[in-house]
């Protein structure tokens, strides 16, 4: 079977005094997904975006992008990618989660080649080296990372 990475971005539709809540609550239900589905990858959210990179075999990250399009929590889905890959770049992680903050803001700087985040004005290959710049700092400092079998964010 084909495996494939897709990564969009949308505009987040949260609430703001209640996003870590809600964030919560989206990868409750996509962890569970996505282990059903053999589905992997990365959400990284702040206030106003979220960035997502999913990969598994074609037919299952489809289906799972045609849910997520039709979810009334964000809006202007932008799909920025779809390849096929030889390997998984998140195996383990049903869907790990990192919030943009303080700690990686110098990461988003630094791709976003602005001071102010706008993943619009972005290559695609610029935001998925942002995607997994952040999953790996998140993973090595060990904070605000949420394994497939653990759906708290930090
Ligand atoms: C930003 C965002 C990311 C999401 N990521 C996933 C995901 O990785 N897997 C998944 O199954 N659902 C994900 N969801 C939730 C889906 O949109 C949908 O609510 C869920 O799959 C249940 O779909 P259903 O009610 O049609 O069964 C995400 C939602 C949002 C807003």
């Amino acid at each position: 079977m084909k495996l494939i990475r897709l990564t969009y971005f949308s505009r987040s539709c949260l609430n703001r005094d209640n996003n870590q809540h809600a964030v919560a609550e989206i990868l409750a239900i996509a962890a569970a997904n996505n282990r059903r589905d053999g589905v992997t990858g990365v959400l990284i959210c702040d206030d106003r975006w979220f960035l997502q990179e999913l990969e598994g075999t074609e037919n299952k990250v489809s289906a799972t992008f045609e849910r997520i399009l039709r979810d009334q929590r964000h809006r202007d889905v932008a799909l920025v990618t779809m390849l096929a890959v030889t390997e998984r770049r998140y195996p383990g992680f049903a869907m790990a989660c990192a919030i943009h903050d303080r700690d990686n803001d110098d990461l988003f700087r630094h791709y976003g080649e602005d001071i102010s985040f706008d993943p619009r004005q972005m290559r695609g290959d610029r935001l998925s080296d942002l995607i997994e710049a952040v999953a790996q700092r998140a993973l090595v400092g060990g904070k605000k990372w949420t394994k497939s079998n653990d759906t708290t964010v930090a």
